[in-house]
């Protein structure tokens, strides 16, 4: 076990993300980059920007929860510098995010209230499923829970937005870039150390079966709504025109144009993507994926 964990050392978390891909960024992105004007100063654009990236903000403070609650809970010495290295990766997700609250324009005062008023009661609940299992010290379905199912969902939902923004607004799309570099070790991290626990512990397996067919279910009930809620496609593309703004993207992600597609284009190609996704890495660590309810 410890060969594969080497790949997952603090020492290799030094070396690639801090001294590597992170190395010259301020909150995540080049110094002195900024936010598009349009996005400053259109009230229906900065509205869309705000929340959305209030759902970031809430997932990123779920998985430091849960990364930092799990140091305890882990079996093992390795488990616990992996979950050490995604817990600081997991705080600087939180504070690029909120950075960009406030670079939105969101006084210090008002972060609280702003999240609370744009948070998706979807995704509050998608969280709490996980965090009773890491309270509950369960390392098992904490670890499936964080780094295979809100991580899966996180790295394309951050894909998608990368894809969308990286042209756009070349600010959002660095901050981006980097929290997918780290998602992607997180994942490869839950794969990698639950396949054997999972096998060890055929009795844990219903218990996790139902947490994922729960978090699935919160999953999709909150892109249902996040596609629905604040300012309608044709109002963006009235502010976009506006702003003198051509398209709100050119970008191309699992072949659909996220530059016209619908709302349920959009909802429909994420929870697809990832839940494809969910089925093939529990098929790998020996869980029978279940199909959630539709919301
Ligand atoms: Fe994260
Ligand atoms: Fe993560």
């Amino acid at each position: 076990m410890t060969d594969f964990l080497k790949g997952y050392s603090v020492q290799y978390w030094l070396e690639s993300a801090p001294q590597g891909y992170l190395m010259d960024t301020e909150y995540g992105h080049a110094e002195g980059e900024q936010e598009p004007e349009a996005v400053l100063n259109n009230e229906v654009l900065r509205e869309q920007a705000l929340r959305s990236t209030v759902q970031l903000v809430l997932g990123e403070r779920c998985a430091l929860a849960a990364s930092s609650g799990l140091i305890n809970a882990a079996p093992d010495e390795a488990s616990k510098r992996v979950l050490a290295t995604q817990t600081l990766d997991e705080a600087r997700h939180v504070e690029v995010f909120t950075h960009r609250l406030y670079d939105l324009g969101v006084k210090r005062g008002e972060l609280e209230t702003v999240i609370s008023d744009f948070a998706n009661p979807n995704l509050v609940k998608f969280a709490e499923v996980l965090l009773e299992k890491v309270d509950q010290k369960d390392f098992v379905a904490g670890v499936v829970g964080q780094n295979v199912i809100l991580e899966g969902m996180a790295f394309h939902v951050f894909e998608m937005m990368h894809a969308a923004n990286e042209k756009v607004n070349p600010k959002f799309g660095h901050t981006l870039a980097g929290t997918i570099a780290d998602e992607r070790r997180h994942v490869g991290f839950g794969e990698n150390r639950i396949g054997s626990l999972v096998r060890e512990h055929p009795e844990r397996k219903s218990d996790i079966e139902r947490m994922q067919r729960e978090m699935s279910y919160y999953m999709l009930a909150t892109f249902g709504e996040a596609f629905r809620q604040g300012p309608s496609p044709e109002e963006v593309q009235q502010a976009l025109e506006k702003e003198g703004v051509t398209r709100r993207s050119d970008g191309q992600w699992q072949g659909v144009n996220l530059g016209d597609a619908s709302p349920e284009d959009l909802e429909e190609v994420l929870g697809d993507t990832i839940l494809k996704e969910f089925k093939h890495r529990l098929e790998r660590i020996g869980i029978d994926y279940q199909t959630p309810i539709q919301p």
